[in-house]
């Protein structure tokens, strides 16, 4: 162990990384790579005897970074843009050096009670009741496993020992994210038991719809155990109505989880909280600051009125793990699948202790207000239109073309390097997503985007009629 030595390279690294945020726009956000680029240039076997500090940050440079997709760039737009932004990364810094392991209470106070405190500041800024309970977890996919996990428990406590749970269904719309299904198929209860019920013209589940299908399940003797709402849907970020599918929920007495991965942050900015209306009466609800709340990936947050059945359902203490019982003492291990766990809560509390609420809802503003900018440029645009409501920094929108056209399209703008748009299909149709999200982004960058897309459509256009 060099100390002198891991002080020179920690100073080279955080001035890399001071540069690399300062000059980000000169990377192309996608690489120009082929799969299987940088496992050809990397070698076979690692090294027998080590190698120095310097050789490994030049590697780095030369065979990493050329291969990076900067999900950091202030034109990164494509699925949800995301910032790990100057203050989490410091935290992730000190996270990597203390490596401590929140397992239990007694494996360390600090991770676990920071984990406590910070929760309970965000379920304050989101507006939720006092008694919902927070836990961190890495994605929201788990989060959503943890909640369906719960949901099982409360409808029937026994499948933890039966190993089965027959007849249970779980009911998400159509535009919900696959991480509902995937919970279903992990947690073993069959993709058969989901229903996906049918949204309306703005993509959010339809109540109606969703009162008919679980009545039919009745009829059929199945149980409704489970209902998942979202708030900010991952094609078009549509707001399910909350309130009206939580009455169909209390009838059937079925968990309502709602998933708020990328749109409950928004809740930070208190003219938008009305978002999350009808929540306060859900089981449990996912938000990632690690989408829109500028904390590094990875950190998803699970809020729950139930935190006993959370408990019951994974609680499970070796001797080696057994600790005092103390009231306060919370043991997160209690909450979950893992044992382990990362010190995640230190980059939230860094970032919103840096920002505070009225930075971080300044950026959210700012990036609604860019998105809704840009989509009425986009409306009145001739060649273009607009495919779905924009409520959030989430613009859907095509070329009034072929879906060949915008898929060409889309490929060409990602090509050129100067930005990083993804895809979706909506009513059958190929349709261009341009996600806000980054804390860097500025309006030049969305109008030189917007420059660029018109410019290929129109480069397309003229080629195609050449050729007729
Ligand atoms: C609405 C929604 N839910 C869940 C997820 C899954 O998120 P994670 O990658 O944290 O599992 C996403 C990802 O974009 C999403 O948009």
């Amino acid at each position: 162990v060099d100390h002198e030595e891991f002080r020179r390279s920690g100073h080279q690294v955080v001035d890399w990384i001071a540069d690399y945020l300062e000059d980000i726009r000169q990377y192309p956000v996608l690489p120009d790579m082929k799969p299987g680029d940088v496992v050809d240039r990397l070698p076979a076997h690692a090294p027998d005897r080590g190698e120095g500090m310097d050789d490994i940050l030049e590697d780095f440079e030369r065979s990493i970074v050329p291969a990076l997709t900067h999900w950091n760039h202030p034109r990164f737009f494509a699925y949800f843009a995301n910032s790990g932004s100057h203050p989490g990364i410091l935290a992730e810094m000190l996270a990597g050096a203390l490596n401590v392991n929140g397992m239990l209470w007694k494996s360390c106070p600090a991770l676990t009670e920071l984990e406590q405190v910070t929760l309970g500041w965000l379920r304050q800024w989101i507006g939720l009741p006092e008694e919902f309970f927070g836990i961190i977890y890495d994605t929201a996919s788990v989060s959503t496993l943890h909640a369906i996990a719960a949901a099982r428990e409360m409808a029937d406590p026994a499948a933890r020992t039966r190993g089965n749970a027959p007849g249970l269904v779980v009911y998400t719309s159509e535009q919900a994210h696959s991480s509902v299904e995937k919970a279903v198929i992990t947690l073993g209860m069959g993709q058969d038991n989901v229903r996906k019920i049918p949204v309306d013209e703005a993509f959010r589940m339809r109540p109606d719809a969703l009162r008919d299908a679980v009545e039919r399940d009745q009829r059929a003797g199945k149980r409704p155990f489970c209902i998942v709402a979202t708030v900010g849907t991952t094609s078009t970020s549509s707001i399910d109505p909350v309130p009206a599918i939580a009455d169909v929920a209390e009838e059937c007495g079925a968990w309502l989880h709602v998933d708020g991965a990328y749109g409950g942050s928004a809740a930070v900015v208190p003219e938008l909280q009305a978002i999350l209306d009808g929540c306060d009466r859900a089981h449990s609800l996912v938000l990632n600051p690690h989408k829109w709340l500028f904390t590094p990936v990875d950190c998803s947050v699970l809020y729950t009125r139930k935190p006993e059945i959370l408990r019951q359902a994974f609680s499970l203490v070796p001797e080696f793990l057994r600790t005092a019982e103390h009231p306060r003492a919370v043991n997160y291990m209690d909450y979950g699948v893992q044992l382990g766990r990362r010190f995640r809560a230190l980059k939230l509390w860094f970032v919103m202790r840096h920002y505070g609420r009225e930075g971080i809802a300044n950026f959210i503003r700012r990036h609604i207000a860019y998105a809704q900018r840009l989509a009425g440029m986009i409306r009145e645009h001739p060649d273009f239109e607009i495919a779905a409501p924009t409520p959030f920094s989430l613009i859907c929108f095509r070329y009034r073309g072929s879906d060949d056209e915008n898929r060409a399209l889309l490929d060409a703008v990602n090509a050129s390097g100067k930005a990083f748009l993804s895809h979706t299909v909506l009513d059958g149709r190929f349709v261009l997503r341009l996600a806000i999200g980054n804390i860097g982004t500025e309006w030049e960058d969305l109008e030189e985007t917007w420059n660029l897309i018109r410019q290929v459509a129109k480069k397309s256009a003229m080629s195609r009629s050449s050729a007729e």
